[in-house]
């Protein structure tokens, strides 16, 4: 059994997550605090948010975060999908969950709605 203090998700290249409330985790390159990534409970469905500081933008972060944080709430939190709401100008963000799996679902004004699922989850 872990507390919310010591869980840690590794990465590569000295990237890990460290969990800092339930959902939410710090982004650390080694000691370095480079970002932040959670999921929230919202209206469309348990949502992913993130963020990496612009020093350590384009080396591969929040790619590994949410590969990482996408795994473990399949796995340790048992949902069934999980949603992200990105500007439909925010190319670097649709990569980033185009890689890790995501499809575009809906498209609002300026915002796509993506989903992914979990595929050891029973069909709906
Ligand atoms: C979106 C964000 C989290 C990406 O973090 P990151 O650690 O730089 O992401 P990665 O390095 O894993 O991947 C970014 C990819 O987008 C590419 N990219 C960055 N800016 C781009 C642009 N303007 N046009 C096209 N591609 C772009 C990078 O080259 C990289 O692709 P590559 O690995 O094929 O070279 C970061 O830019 C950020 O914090 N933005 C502000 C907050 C935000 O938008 N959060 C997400 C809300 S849904």
């Amino acid at each position: 059994m872990h507390t919310t203090q010591d869980l840690v998700l590794r990465g590569y290249g000295g990237f890990a997550l460290h969990q800092r409330t339930p959902r939410r985790f710090q982004m650390r390159l080694d000691h370095i605090v480079v970002g932040d990534i959670g999921i929230a409970f919202l209206v469309n469905g348990p949502t992913l948010s993130y963020a990496v500081a612009d020093k350590y933008q384009n080396r591969g972060f929040a790619t590994q975060a949410v590969r990482l944080v996408v795994d473990w709430s399949f796995e340790e939190l048992q949902l069934e999908k999980i949603v992200a709401r990105v500007r439909i100008s925010n190319i670097a963000s649709q990569k980033v969950l185009g890689r890790a799996g995501f499809n575009v679902e809906q498209v609002e004004r300026h915002i796509y709605l993506l989903e992914r699922r979990n595929p050891k989850a029973a069909a709906a």
